[in-house]
């Protein structure tokens, strides 16, 4: 047992000393009603709740956070609940992304500034888990993460709904004239249906679980659904573990290494993951510094060996993430694909991730695949390069018509989502199902933020025929539960001059994702004619936070975090003087 020595506290500055400044630093917590044995000798546990009124996926925080105070205060802590920005995933426009950093500086300055010793970390809708882990990173105090859980199951008339997907896929339908109104209205009020994130392996799902991989929660934190009774469990027992964290120093410097981010990676490969896994965890990444930077090649390398093993949807066709828990949950998938693991990680347990998850079981082959029947022998994510994305662009294969894995067809190009969507409906657009429709302007600065819009609507002349899958390319993102032949995130960005500014429509471009490449079939001599011609567009911001994440913001390969957050940026951040 680490010796609890009162003094060795950070807040310990701001209570202990016999002057002026302490004295009202003692004084304004006993206006809360606090006496001296509530805080002396106790460490501090700042609790970083993004609970709000508007974020469905947190509704239980507000309840929750008692849980983890109660854990606190039995472990011998002093608990303090700092909310902090909520983005959640329905209703921040226009995208959480243009957030996520807001919330990571939020994170870091929230503990940086306040008299606290270690940081209880509430999220789990899409943004909160990158944006909270980044900025605890940053901080440097000890952390763990409380993933807020995948809601139950969506069901209407019967039938399993799963979050993002089959809205998608039934408004395709509905779109083709074959849902109803009654019964669209009925989709609406079953899909989700109680608290808790996407319960499909959207961004959600995913980053909670790489968050657990990392070994950033408890063991099987991340697959407990959000209504589930273990949930406050699992809360409290956290909250307790914190204390002891801080009387281990158990800091993130000291906890995450390297091979941490690469299981992170390996796990969620094996989980069929959101593409927006790649920009977030390389961000964590290299907010731990550049021995720990992962970037895109190591996705690549890693979807080539790995093969994805939980059967949820979108990769797969029938689970969602109430079953993935049932069957066992994280810590089986990780005990099962031990072999692409590196088992001596640390973790919050201040064991090892190998000891966490030694013995644990799975209850249905079906919905986590053996080893020797996956659900694919590898592809979660490729990342594709050529000329028209020299810093890569990525693909979902696992999620996408086999057709279109190897293809050749004109561009239909975009330059901005309203005049898209509005042609899409048109019934006389000028396209095939043979077309790549291309969405440009929508990356980290034109977006901007990287909205959500990589799954490009397929035009409604084609829907009607039939037709439900077709290439689609932008510097956009797409959502965790989206799926189909999109290829994201092309870098550079075309609002800043990438080679994407430069496609016309009518240009061809060859995709094949085995031999990792996209390519513009036009040569070098007119590329370089267009370029002459090509004008910036106007800035989108002359004042404000988008004013600054503009100046700031770095590209999808490098995570869209700002440069002035990377560890590399400058000196380090000493502690506040009292
Ligand atoms: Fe919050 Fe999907 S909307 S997780
Ligand atoms: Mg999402």
């Amino acid at each position: 047992m680490t010796p609890r020595n009162y003094e060795s506290l950070r807040s310990a500055r701001w209570f202990d000393p016999d002057d002026l400044r302490s004295f009202g630093h003692r004084s304004r917590i006993m206006q809360m009603g606090y006496a001296p044995t509530d805080w002396v000798g106790k460490p501090v546990i700042a609790i970083i709740n993004t609970w709000s009124d508007l974020n469905p996926c947190h509704t239980h925080f507000k309840q929750r956070v008692e849980d983890v105070k109660r854990g606190i205060l039995q472990a011998g802590g002093f608990p303090v609940e700092l909310p902090a920005i909520s983005l959640a995933e329905a209703f921040v426009k226009p995208t959480t992304m243009l957030y996520r950093n807001m919330l990571a500086m939020e994170t870091e300055e929230l503990l940086r500034s306040h008299p606290v010793d270690g940081a209880v970390l509430m999220g789990g809708c899409d943004k909160t888990t990158p944006g909270l882990v980044m900025g605890a990173i940053s901080a440097g105090l000890p952390s763990i993460y409380i993933p807020a859980g995948p809601m139950l199951r969506g069901n209407y008339n019967g039938q399993i709904l799963g979050s993002g997907s089959d809205a998608w896929k039934l408004w395709d339908e509905r779109r083709a004239g074959k849902i109803s109104k009654t019964e669209w209205i009925g989709v609406e009020g079953g899909i989700a249906r109680s608290h808790g994130t996407c319960m499909t392996m959207g961004t959600a799902a995913t980053m909670m679980g790489i968050a657990e991989a990392i070994g950033m929660t408890l063991p099987g934190a991340s697959s407990i659904p959000a209504p589930d009774a273990n949930h406050p469990r699992m809360s409290a027992e956290s909250g307790r573990r914190i204390v002891d964290m801080v009387w281990e120093d158990l800091t993130p410097k000291r906890m995450l290494s390297r091979a941490s981010f690469e299981n992170g990676i390996a796990v969620a490969m094996a989980m069929g993951c959101s593409t927006n896994a790649i920009v977030h965890l390389v961000a964590m990444s290299r907010r731990a510094g550049p021995d720990c930077a992962v970037g895109l090649d190591d996705f690549d390398a890693f979807s080539r060996r790995v093969p994805v093993l939980a059967n949820i949807r979108p990769s797969g066709d029938k689970y969602l993430m109430e079953d993935f828990y049932y069957a066992g949950g994280l810590p089986g998938l990780m005990n099962r694909m031990g072999q692409y693991l590196q088992l001596d990680a640390a973790t919050v347990t201040g064991r090892s991730l190998g000891e966490n998850i030694a013995g644990a079981q799975i209850f249905n082959d079906d919905v986590i695949r053996t080893l020797d029947n996956p659900l694919y022998k590898e592809g979660a994510l490729a990342v594709l390069r050529g000329n028209i994305a020299p810093d890569g662009a990525v693909i979902k294969p696992s999620a996408c018509a086999p057709q279109f894995l190897k293809h050749t067809g004109p561009a239909l190009v975009f330059d901005d989502y309203p005049s898209m969507k509005a042609a899409v409906e048109d019934e006389n657009l000028d396209v095939t199902a043979e077309h790549i429709m291309v969405l440009r302007n929508a990356g980290p600065q034109g977006g901007p933020g990287m909205p959500e819009w990589g799954m490009l609507p397929i035009p409604a002349k084609l829907v009607k025929q039939g037709v439900r899958d077709m290439l689609r390319l932008s510097d956009a993102r797409m959502s965790g539960t989206s799926y189909g032949a999109c290829i994201l995130h092309a870098a550079p960005e075309a609002y800043i001059g990438g080679p994407l500014a430069l496609v016309k429509t009518g240009d061809l471009i060859t995709v094949d994702v085995a031999a990792r490449s996209i390519h513009l079939e036009v040569s070098d001599e007119e590329l370089a004619t267009r370029r002459a011609a090509w004008q910036a567009p106007p800035k989108r911001f002359e004042r404000g936070y988008g004013w600054m994440f503009s100046k700031h913001i770095m590209q999808a390969d490098k995570g869209a975090d700002f440069d002035f957050l990377e560890t590399t940026f400058g000196a380090a951040i000493g502690e506040p003087d009292i």
